[in-house]
């Protein structure tokens, strides 16, 4: 499945009359529609210098979530880790901002511009404990190629 999805994400990211907004869109359609555990797929960015994450494009339900301080939630702690963090159940986690009842699950990896960590990909799952390091691995990769056209 990952690796018809990794050429999938490299047609959508070559698409030059494309915003780039419009291909984030597309990138968490697609990853939502093809992984079955995949319920919510979102982007978030650095807000300008402030410590903070903005909410970017997505794909599933609205979240109130759109500021996320640094620090705060699996997010906020990804933005100041720099690592990769896999949440197999989301009720052991003390610092974890819910998004929704429905969601057992969450992984958030950085995203990195030369060396910078300037935002993230979210996936959160109803799956309890679904992410393995095909998982990890894929989405380092689907970043690392959204990386080249930020
Ligand atoms: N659960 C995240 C918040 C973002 S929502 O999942 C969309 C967190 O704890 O940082």
């Amino acid at each position: 499945m990952f690796d018809k999805l990794r050429a999938q994400i490299q047609s959508i990211t070559a698409k030059e009359t494309l915003s780039t907004e419009a291909r984030l869109q597309e990138i968490c359609e697609l990853l939502r529609d093809a992984v079955p555990y995949y319920d919510w797929v979102g982007f978030y960015f650095r807000n300008g210098e402030k410590e903070e994450l903005k909410l970017g494009p997505y794909s599933g339900e609205p979240t109130d979530h759109t500021i996320i301080p640094f620090g705060k939630g699996i997010c906020g702690q990804v933005a100041v880790s720099n690592q990769n963090f896999v949440v197999p159940d989301v009720s052991a986690q003390d610092n974890y901002i819910a998004c929704s009842i429905t969601v057992k699950s969450e992984i958030v990896v950085p995203l990195f511009v030369n060396g910078e960590n300037i935002g993230q990909i979210d996936i959160d799952s109803n799956t309890p404990d679904p992410f393995s390091e095909a998982d990890e691995r894929f989405l380092e990769f689907v970043n690392q190629e959204v990386a080249k056209i930020l």
